[in-house]
């Protein structure tokens, strides 16, 4: 086991779990609600201010307990932060908020 915190840590300020969840059921996922162009709109976003896979990663994940047919869930971390109801419209504001409008609120050192 390799104990990589400290290096991780250095490289990263935040992560953010975009839900892609897909399932054949009646109830309501994220993958049904436009998973696919809501995790390129936050991809674009980043990869615009430098950002993408630098100080900031981004993971398609499982269901995050969020789910809802008007658009698809996202959450932040270390921050804690959680959204549902996603659209790619709502991407700007959303990492605007957690970021600044030109990813100033990223750690200067990544
Ligand atoms: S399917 Fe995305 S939060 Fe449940």
């Amino acid at each position: 086991m390799n104990d990589r915190t400290e290096q991780h840590r250095e490289r990263l300020d935040a992560h953010v779990f975009v839900c892609t969840n897909d399932r054949d059921s009646e109830y309501a996922s994220c993958g049904a609600a436009g998973a696919e162009e809501t995790v390129e709109a936050v991809k674009d976003w980043l990869r615009e201010r430098d950002a993408f896979w630098t100080a900031v990663s981004v993971s398609e994940t499982t269901c995050l307990g969020l789910c809802s047919e008007e658009g698809i869930a996202i959450s932040i971390q270390p921050r804690n932060t959680w959204y549902s109801d996603v659209t790619p419209a709502d991407v700007p504001v959303l990492l605007e908020s957690a970021f600044g409008p030109d990813a100033e609120r990223i750690r200067d050192e990544c």
